[in-house]
């Protein structure tokens, strides 16, 4: 018999047409993400789980699924599935790392220019009408790139892509992780290790790149914000409850800080009534740091080898050590 599979929205139509050649597949076509009730219910009798960073994965979702040996998540986060439930029951997570480093890195460089350089401020002045004086030569006035200090907060992939591109721009980079790089890859990036203070005083630009755990949980809050240099600008491509969203609107508001480039929040999708849409000084992105049609299939592709991997009792591309 056929093992089954329950997937908490569609994939691209070949990991589609895979999975249902190899499995009894229930596909979530409803309301994302797929309520809990839905959830609990549905995942009672499976044998994998594909979903999304959105998707909550607590105890509660693992300890109904009794037949659960493998999950595998359409994201390189994993901090939306409960790990110490998932090894109680000794169930296997594949993830996505690799295949959407540069992608992400691409939209923080982006993310960094947007706001620094006053872009998507810009574009909407010209469509709201309000562009009536040509070259004035204090109109619109950014910041440049060369010459700043950017600080990334932690080094992983992400973090050490993102600095490899902040090179050519002639920025200064210093990082601060939980791990030390080695001097060896130090050189090659041009990066140099600091303290955490240090790193929130010195940077011009603070770009976060540390996973969402319990001790990153809203760590850039208002103590960090009053550290920050006033010119400094906030980029978030991780996740959004690293950053407590208040004390940021706060920090914005009063001119704490220059500005901040956000591609993920607190809790998402956000409205149009969020304190963040009412700022000139903030780019808001609607959390596509993996998105190009180029990483969103080759997700697409280690999802479904991870899954079919781990369901055969295989070593899959990516898991998490759990
Ligand atoms: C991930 O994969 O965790 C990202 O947040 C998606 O862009």
């Amino acid at each position: 018999m056929k093992k089954k599979i329950l997937m908490t929205r569609r994939l691209h139509d070949f990991a589609m047409k895979e999975l249902q050649k190899r499995y009894q597949v229930v596909v979530h076509d409803g309301k994302i993400p797929m309520p809990k009730k839905l959830l609990l219910q549905k995942i009672a009798d499976v044998d994998g789980l594909v979903c999304f960073p959105y998707d909550v994965i607590d105890g509660e979702v693992i300890e109904s699924a009794r037949n659960l040996t493998v999950i595998s998540t359409y994201s390189v986060g994993y901090d939306h599935i409960d790990l110490q439930a998932a090894r109680r029951r000794k169930i296997r997570i594949g993830y996505t790392p690799s295949v959407l480093t540069d992608a992400t890195a691409d939209l923080t460089v982006a993310l960094i220019l947007d706001v620094m350089r006053r872009v998507t401020e810009g574009d909407r002045l010209i469509r709201a009408g309000r562009w009536s004086v040509i070259f004035g030569p204090h109109d619109y006035v950014g910041s440049d790139l060369h010459g700043k200090t950017l600080g990334i907060f932690g080094i992983g992939r992400i973090g050490q892509a993102v600095a490899r591109r902040a090179a050519p721009f002639g920025m200064n980079v210093i990082y601060h992780s939980r791990t030390r790089l080695s001097k060896k890859i130090e050189i090659q990036l041009g990066v140099k290790y600091v303290g955490f203070g240090e790193l929130i005083r010195d940077s011009d630009i603070l770009s976060i790149h540390v996973p969402y755990r319990s001790d990153t949980h809203e760590i850039i809050d208002k103590k960090v914000f009053r550290m920050m240099k006033r010119g400094a600008f906030l980029i978030n491509t991780a996740r959004g409850k690293i950053v407590n969203e208040v004390d940021l609107v706060r920090a914005l508001k009063s001119k704490t800080i220059a500005g901040a480039a956000l591609d993920v929040f607190g809790s998402e999708p956000i409205g149009r009534d969020h304190p963040l849409t009412k700022m000139e000084n903030v780019v808001l992105a609607p959390h596509i740091g993996s998105s190009s049609e180029e990483t969103r299939r080759k997700m697409a592709e280690i999802t479904l080898d991870n899954l079919v991997l781990g369901l055969g009792g295989k070593k899959m591309v990516y898991s998490v050590d759990v």
